[in-house]
C-alpha cells in the first residue's frame, strides 16, 4: 500500500499522499488539503514548498551535489561547451554528434537582430544598465515575432527557442556598446557561440579581432555553470509567467527581470563592489567580517550563503579553480581575488558563517574570472542570464508538458481589517 501522512488537527485526521522522488526525496501532496479539511499551508519564502515535479535538475544542498539530467556539473564542465549543456537541458538527453551539428548550425542561423530593433538603443539613455535594456529587448521580440508565439504549438516554441538562444548574446552585446558608444557588431555565424559573443562584445570595425581561447574557455565554464539551478527566484518567475500560457519572450523577460535583483544574480555585481570597497578601505577583511556579523547593521557577504546550499556550492569550486588558472596563466595578480581569499578564509572559521552553513555561491568568484576577460562590472548580471537562458527553457517547456498544468495560484491567510463600514470623505476625521 501506497505511505500516506496524517495530519491532526484538534479532532480532525487528514491523510495525505506522500510523493517520492527518483533521488528518494519524500513529499507530502497538500493539493487536496483545502478540500479535504479547508485548510491551506503558510510557507513564505517558499522555504519547504515544492512547486511542482521537474525532472532536470538535482541538487542535494547538504552533500553539495549538482547534476543536470543526471550529469554531474563537473563532469559536464570538464567534457562539454556551453551549447551543448543547452541541448541537454532542453531536450533531456545529450545530443549526437549529428543532432549537435544541427542544433548549433540552427542557432548560428538566428543570431542577427531585426535592424528595427537596433533603433530601440537610440532610446535608453547611455547609462542605462544593460538588465533593463535585456529584459526590454526580449520582451520586445514577441512583437517581431508574431507568427510564432503559441506556446501549445510545437513548431513555434522550437523557432522561439533556438531564436532566444541565438539573440541573446547579441542583444547583450548591443547593450554594452551602447553604453561605450561603439559601433554595434554584427554576429559572425562561423565562430563559436562564446567567442561570437567576445567579438561582438569587443570588436571594433577598423581591426580584426580574435578572442583569447583561454577567455572563451572560462566562458563557456560559467555559463555552464549558471544554466540551471532547478526551481530558483528566476526559473519560478519564468514557470509562473507561463503557467499563464504567455509567450516565451514574454516570460524570459520576467525571468531576466527576477534574476537583476542583488539577492539573486545581481549578486555578481554586488560582490565586486564589495571587494572594490573592503580594497579601498586598507584591504580590512575583517572589519566587513564583523559588519556582516552585526544582524542590525542590514549589511551582508555577498557572494555568501545560499537558499539551499548548506554546504560548498559545487559552482563555487569550480569557478575558484578556473579563476586561479586564468589569473596564474596570464600572470594577473589581482588585489580582488586575494581579497576573496582571504574573505573566505577568515568566514570559514568564524563561528557566525560555521554555524550558519554560510558558504561562498556561485557569484563570489565569477566577477573575478569576468573582470579578467574584461567584461565591465554592470554586464555581470547579463552573462548570469546568458547563462540561465536554457534552464528557463527547459522549465518553461516542462511546465507546458506536465500533464496536470495549471495557472500558478498560491494561497494567501488573510491578515488585513475584517469588513467595515464605508464613511463618506467628508465624514473622514
Ligand atoms: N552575510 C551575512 N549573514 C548572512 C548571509 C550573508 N551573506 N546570508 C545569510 N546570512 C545569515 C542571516 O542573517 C540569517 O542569520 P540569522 O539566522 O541570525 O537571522 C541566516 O544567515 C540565514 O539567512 P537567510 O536570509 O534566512 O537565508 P535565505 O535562505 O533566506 O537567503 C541568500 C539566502 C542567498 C538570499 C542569503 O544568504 C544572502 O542574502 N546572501 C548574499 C547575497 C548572495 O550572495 N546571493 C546570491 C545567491 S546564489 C546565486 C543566485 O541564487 O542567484
Amino acid at each position: 500500500m501506497a505511505e500516506t501522512a496524517k495530519l491532526v488537527v484538534g479532532s480532525e485526521q487528514v491523510e495525505l499522499p506522500l510523493f517520492v522522488g527518483t533521488e528518494g526525496e519524500r513529499a507530502i501532496d497538500i493539493s487536496r488539503l483545502r478540500s479535504d479539511s479547508g485548510l491551506v499551508t503558510l510557507d513564505e519564502g517558499y522555504v519547504n514548498t515544492g512547486s511542482t515535479r521537474s525532472a532536470i535538475t538535482f541538487l542535494d544542498g547538504e552533500r553539495g551535489i549538482l547534476r543536470y539530467r543526471g550529469y554531474p556539473i563537473e563532469t559536464l564542465c570538464a567534457n562539454c561547451d556551453f551549447v551543448e549543456v543547452c541541448y541537454l537541458l532542453i531536450y533531456g538527453e545529450l545530443p549526437t554528434r549529428d543532432q549537435l551539428e544541427a542544433f548549433r548550425a540552427s542557432i548560428c542561423r538566428h543570431t542577427m537582430l531585426h535592424e528595427d530593433v537596433r533603433q530601440f538603443y537610440n532610446g535608453f539613455p547611455s547609462d542605462a544598465h544593460p538588465m533593463g535594456i535585456l529584459a526590454s529587448v526580449v520582451a520586445a521580440l514577441s512583437t517581431f515575432y508574431q507568427d510564432s508565439l503559441d506556446p501549445h504549438n510545437p513548431r513555434h516554441v522550437e523557432v522561439s527557442i533556438h531564436r532566444l538562444l541565438a539573440k541573446l548574446p547579441t542583444i547583450a552585446a548591443y547593450s554594452h556598446k551602447k553604453s561605450v558608444g561603439q559601433p554595434f557588431i554584427y554576429p559572425q555565424n562561423e565562430r563559436s557561440y562564446c567567442d561570437n559573443f567576445l567579438q561582438m562584445m569587443f570588436a571594433v570595425p577598423c581591426e580584426p579581432y580574435e578572442s583569447d581561447p583561454d577567455f572563451v574557455h572560462a566562458l563557456n565554464l560559467l555559463l555552464i555553470c549558471h544554466a540551471d539551478h532547478e526551481q530558483n527566484c528566476s526559473t519560478s518567475t519564468v514557470r509562473m509567467v507561463g503557467s499563464a500560457d504567455a509567450n516565451l519572450f514574454a516570460c524570459v523577460a520576467a525571468g531576466i527581470s527576477a534574476l537583476w535583483g542583488p539577492l539573486h544574480g545581481g549578486a555578481n555585481e554586488a560582490v565586486v563592489n564589495m571587494l572594490e570597497r573592503i580594497r579601498d578601505d586598507s584591504g580590512n577583511v575583517q572589519k566587513y567580517v564583523n559588519m556582516a556579523k552585526d544582524r542590525n547593521g542590514g549589511f551582508r557577504l555577498m557572494g555568501f550563503g545560499h537558499r539551499v546550499y548548506k554546504n560548498f556550492d559545487p559552482r563555487a569550486k569550480i569557478i575558484e579553480a578556473e579563476c586561479r588558472k586564468l589569473l596564474s596563466k596570464m600572470s594577473i595578480r589581482d588585489p580582488l581575488f586575494e581579497i576573496a581569499q582571504q574573505l573566505e578564509d577568515v568566514a570559514l572559521n568564524d563561528d557566525y558563517f560555521v554555524e550558519r552553513k554560510l558558504y561562498p555561491n556561485v557569484d563570489f568568484y565569477s566577477g573575478v574570472i569576468y573582470r579578467a576577460i574584461g567584461i565591465p562590472v554592470p554586464m555581470f548580471t547579463v552573462l548570469f542570464a546568458m547563462g540561465r537562458l536554457p534552464g528557463w527553457i527547459a522549465h518553461w517547456v516542462e511546465m507546458h508538458e506536465l500533464s496536470n498544468k495549471r495557472i500558478y495560484r498560491p494561497r494567501q491567510v488573510y491578515t488585513g481589517p475584517t469588513e467595515r463600514e464605508f464613511v463618506p470623505v467628508n465624514q473622514r476625521g
